[in-house]
């Protein structure tokens, strides 16, 4: 499992499954077969019964420089078209990734690294991480979901601007605009916190955490009336579950929670 060229994968704290991108000489261009490694690596972690909160990353140089150029310079529209090319990266978003993820980025995030971030569930960064959408100097355009996941990160009028224009934003201005939650102005500090935050997840109820970030993600694709109607048929769910009578009495008997992920 552990036989990875492009990526590691570790369990650095309890409940927390890391997957870094290490893949240096090309600062961690997202090659296929990185992205294949990416998509089993998490797979494995989905099943996990260990592993109740994911960390991605990549370096303190590069979390990614985007999909590889190289790779894609000679693709014809029909070999893109028939491959249906990038689709496996939102493997990590169609719902398959139940557990929560979170994305610690340092040094360049840019095009598809850009797209990769925004699909984790947080994003944590360095004030002088290097985001962007630099695909127009390329000649082409987004293609992992960065002309919609940013716009609603960031609204139209900044979007459109950088995606246009292809000039790059830093973490500061990421945590500024809502990209980041949080940025940190060293790589040592966004490291310890990115765990932390992880750690502090995994050691909720199983249950509720990813019933939490089914309705958050909700809120991307619905109207809002129906998001609300969702979230509360959700919520009458979980007092099916036996986390909830747990979480609650534990609070009365001001006592610390053990979750049964029932
Ligand atoms: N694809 C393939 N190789 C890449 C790469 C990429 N996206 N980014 C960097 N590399 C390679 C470089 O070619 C170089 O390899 P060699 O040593 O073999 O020449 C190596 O990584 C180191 O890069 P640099 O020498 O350029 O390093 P730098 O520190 O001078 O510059 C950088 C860093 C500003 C990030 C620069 O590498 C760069 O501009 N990279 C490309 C960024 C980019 O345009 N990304 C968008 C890709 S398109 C896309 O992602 C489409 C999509 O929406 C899915």
């Amino acid at each position: 499992s552990s036989n990875y060229e492009y990526i590691q994968v570790s369990e650095p704290r309890p409940g927390v499954g890391q997957v870094t991108l290490n893949r240096p000489k090309a600062l961690n261009a997202l090659c296929t077969p990185l992205i294949n490694e990416l998509n089993a690596a998490l797979t494995e972690f989905q099943s996990s019964p260990t592993v109740r909160a994911i960390l991605l990353t990549g370096s303190q140089k590069a979390f990614a420089a985007g999909a590889d150029i190289k790779e894609m310079a000679p693709l014809t529209f029909s070999q893109a078209y028939t491959t249906s090319f990038i689709e496996s990266w939102s493997n990590l978003t169609t719902g398959a990734l139940k557990k929560p993820l979170i994305a610690a980025v340092s040094g360049h995030a840019l095009g598809g690294g850009c797209e990769l971030a925004l699909m984790a569930d947080i994003i944590y960064c360095t004030s002088s991480a290097n985001f962007g959408q630099p695909e127009i100097k390329l000649g082409t355009i987004p293609g992992a979901g960065g002309s919609q996941r940013l716009t609603r990160a960031v609204g139209k009028a900044k979007a459109m601007e950088l995606i246009l224009t292809g000039k790059s934003f830093s973490g500061e201005e990421a945590e500024r605009w809502g990209v980041a939650a949080r940025s940190f102005a060293t790589y040592e500090e966004l490291m310890e916190a990115a765990l932390k935050t992880a750690e502090t997840i995994a050691g909720y109820s199983k249950v509720a955490v990813m019933a939490a970030k089914e309705v958050v993600n909700k809120s991307q694709d619905l109207p809002l009336r129906d998001g609300v109607e969702y979230e509360r048929r959700v919520f009458h769910s979980l007092f099916g579950s036996q986390d909830q009578k747990i979480g609650m009495k534990a609070f009365a008997e001001k006592k610390k929670a053990e979750w049964s992920d029932e």
